[in-house]
């Protein structure tokens, strides 16, 4: 069996998230950005924790058979702990859910405990304290740049400030951590988000929703490079 490892923390990455690809055509729309995606985000929403409702274990089965990528699974649910063992069984590689639904250490505890990369996410309005105390304890954070449950919305920028938070206690405190942001990152707020400290840009429309999908990753690794210089 072939092990998926994340990299490095802190190296810059580039995650499609395929709730922007055509779902009628999924295995075809990874396979075509597979050489310029480091990642592949997986937008998991359940109509609870976000009004929406997108896909689960079964279609991160299915994918696993057309990429080797990591899957970087985002759980937008108010029970994740539920379903952590049948995404890891369908090939999920990392896990992270939303700390305002509570339970964050041992929901954290459980993910570890069957392997998975653990990541945290927290909400634009949701303040860097809520996170903080766990930032030693999970591998990614990932910091909402839009409201969680629709693809297409603006980058709020605000959040940047928060991102610049969690940079500082990364490099303060030397923790192996990546800071993940998503929503509204496209070629000209990515390299504001790099600047601020992420390393791992989630982009939906800004990649599936190009007519050439693969030149837009390629665009958007570019720009995130810009952020570092
Ligand atoms: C939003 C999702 C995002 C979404 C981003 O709830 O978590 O991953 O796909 O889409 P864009 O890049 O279009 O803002
Ligand atoms: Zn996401």
């Amino acid at each position: 069996m072939t092990v998926i490892e994340a990299g490095p923390p802190g190296k810059i990455r580039i995650a499609p998230s395929i709730l922007a690809a055509d779902f009628g055509n999924l295995g075809r729309a990874v396979e075509e950005i597979d050489a310029e995606s480091d990642w592949l985000h997986v937008d998991v929403m359940d109509g609870h924790f976000v009004p929406n409702v997108s896909l689960g274990p079964p279609v991160v089965a299915s994918l696993r058979r057309y990429s080797k990528k990591f899957f970087d699974c985002h759980l937008m649910m108010s029970e994740p702990g539920r379903y952590l063992e049948a995404f890891k069984k369908s090939g999920a590689n990392g896990c992270t859910v939303h700390v305002e639904v509570g339970g964050t250490a041992s929901l954290i505890r459980d993910a570890r405990a069957l392997g998975l990369r653990v990541g945290l996410a927290a909400n634009p309005d949701t303040p860097f304290e809520a996170v903080a105390p766990y930032l030693g304890d999970v591998d990614l954070l990932l910091l909402m740049t839009v409201f969680p449950g629709f693809g297409g919305q603006s980058f709020i920028v605000d959040v940047m400030d928060k991102v610049e938070q969690a940079r500082y206690e990364v490099e303060k405190s030397a923790l192996a951590l990546d800071i993940e942001v998503d929503g509204g990152i496209d070629v000209s707020t990515a390299p504001r988000a790099v600047r601020a400290g992420a390393n791992v840009l989630v982009a939906g429309s800004a990649i599936f929703g190009q007519p050439d999908p693969f030149a837009a990753a390629k665009a958007l690794r570019a720009a995130a490079y810009e952020g570092r210089q």
